[in-house]
């Protein structure tokens, strides 16, 4: 028994490998996941309604690209299928979540094109086409506001970024939210009890 949450930065939860196998637009993925990272055994259902509703890149993107809160890096290596030229950002605090989305970009051809990060270490010069995210409800509102605050103004000017929220976790209020901070915000679809926004300037 430990503290750790999925968020945490060296988890100390036993690693226990696995692999989960799941398939969006036609193309089948079975990616490397361990204990200590945010829904380890399966894709979580929410990514599910993110990666099977919301707009993928075309093929010939080459972004950049930022999966923020990568966790193992099923939207990451989704994005680096969809986009072959693209640069993939994916971003974790949770170390060994970097691990595994950097092994899982090998497993798809794409080790060359991910920058997988701690969130300090993107260059502050870097904007992106698109920001993808399952964000992390669970550390709380106000840090959650934080961390769209820090990275949405670091959308190009003509970009987009895709989020997915359970309503019960307050996916409507974070919509309302993000209008009252001056962003345009269309709720593109809803499935299951989750919201997909995009959320643009
Ligand atoms: C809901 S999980 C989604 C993981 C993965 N994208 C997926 O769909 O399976 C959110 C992720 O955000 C990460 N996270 C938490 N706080 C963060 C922060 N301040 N900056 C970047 N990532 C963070 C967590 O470690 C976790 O992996």
């Amino acid at each position: 028994m430990t503290g750790d949450h999925y968020f945490t930065a060296e988890p100390a939860t036993a690693a226990h490998p696995r692999e989960v196998g799941f398939s969006v637009a036609g193309r089948d993925y079975a990616l490397a996941s361990s204990g200590g990272v945010f829904s380890a055994t399966r894709l979580d259902p929410g990514t599910a309604v993110l990666l099977r509703k919301a707009e993928l890149p075309s093929a010939d993107a080459t972004g950049p690209l930022l999966d923020l809160g990568c966790g193992f890096g099923p939207i990451t290596c989704v994005l680096a299928s969809s986009a072959p030229s693209a640069t993939v950002w994916a971003v974790d605090v949770n170390e060994r979540a970097r691990e595994l989305t950097a092994a899982n970009a090998a497993r798809v051809g794409a080790a060359d094109r991910v920058r997988v990060s701690a969130p300090d270490d993107v260059p502050a010069d870097v904007t992106f086409a698109e920001i993808w995210s399952n964000p992390p409800i669970r550390i709380g509102k106000d840090e959650l506001h934080q961390l769209l605050l820090r990275w949405l103004p670091r959308l190009a000017p003509d970009g987009a970024a895709w989020l997915v929220v359970a309503r019960h976790l307050g996916g409507d209020s974070l919509h309302g939210w993000l209008v009252e901070q001056g962003w345009q915000v269309e709720r593109h679809a809803s499935q299951k009890g989750y919201r997909v926004l995009r959320v643009t300037r």
